[in-house]
């Protein structure tokens, strides 16, 4: 009889342990994925060149490398929060990518982009900085209707915003100029520390970006006047961007390597001097996030 009862049940029995602990399986993998979420988000600081990530990187603790494509990232500490620096490479696409990656990867709660650029404005000298109150594409543009052995002139371009719609590049609506806001507590982070940077003066301004040089000081005029950019560089607007993208808080932070307006030559070691104020601008940022 008991046996009989035993036969009957046991498949019943052995659902019901399956069951059970299927569902143990699925609770213990959502107390992992829960403190995972709850842990702190990182801030993600970008620099494209090695001589403009590598410094920041040295000064992060307990660092792990990680990389992707060739995209690399140092995941390390500061003052105990989780801060990692990309090695981006050069240029928009490269800073899209590896931006878009690291949302993706990393959860960043704010990302600053940060290195080296050419001076739009005369009042602004090598080793200056500019704070990215405004970012924009300085390389997205329309050309004129001219046609066939009529020429080429750039000064009729007009600016082309290819968030502006979905539909075609004849949109009339999309003739503008669209700018990215630097975040507000990232600027309120930057300028409380501005009297520790000495090498120059830390200024608000535009920053524009695109995968090119200039080197006509007639054409940067034409920025200055019709963007009211203050430098120009190659990967701050496809990081903005791509930040707004995905609702990440985003800053700019640019020290003029050079500026053809006013005669400033190339100097390299501005770039190290950029990571060491933004390394103080990073610091004072996560005191904020701490006493929130
Ligand atoms: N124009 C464009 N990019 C510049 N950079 C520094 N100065 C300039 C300039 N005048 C930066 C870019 C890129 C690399 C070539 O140097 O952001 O990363």
């Amino acid at each position: 009889m008991k046996n009989k009862m035993l036969k009957k049940f046991a498949p019943v029995a052995a659902i019901l342990v399956l069951f059970l602990s299927l569902l143990a399986f699925q609770h213990s993998t959502l107390l992992v994925e829960e403190k995972v979420e709850g842990a702190a988000r990182p801030i993600l600081i970008q620099g494209p060149m090695p001589i403009e990530a590598e410094k920041f990187a040295q000064r992060l603790e307990k660092v792990k490398v990680e990389k992707s494509g060739t995209f690399v990232f140092y995941k390390g500490k500061l003052n105990n929060y989780p801060v990692i620096v990309a090695k981006t490479g050069k240029g928009m696409e490269n800073t899209a990518a590896a931006t878009a990656l690291a949302i993706e990867k990393y959860k960043p709660i704010a990302i600053i982009n940060q290195g080296t650029s050419g001076g739009h404005d005369p009042s602004l000298h090598v080793f200056d900085i500019v704070l990215g109150k405004r970012t924009t594409n300085i390389g997205s543009l329309k050309t004129g209707n001219i046609a066939q052995d009529q020429g080429m002139d750039p000064t009729i371009w007009k600016p082309m915003d290819l968030m502006a719609s979905e539909g075609s590049g004849s949109d009339p609506n999309a003739e503008k100029v669209r700018y990215y806001e630097g975040d507000k507590d990232l600027l309120a982070a930057a300028n409380a520390v501005k009297d520790k940077y000495t090498k120059g003066k830390v200024v608000e301004g535009t920053i524009g970006s695109a995968d090119v040089w200039n080197n006509e000081v007639d054409r940067i005029k034409w920025f200055h006047t019709n963007y009211g950019t203050s430098v120009e560089e190659m990967e701050g607007a496809a990081a903005a961007q791509i930040a707004d993208a995905y609702d990440v808080a985003f800053l700019g932070i640019r020290v003029l390597s050079n500026n053809k307006t006013n005669g400033g030559t190339y100097n390299p070691n501005t770039a190290s001097a950029n990571q060491d104020y933004v390394y103080e601008v990073v610091k004072k940022y996560i005191a904020t996030l701490q006493n929130k």
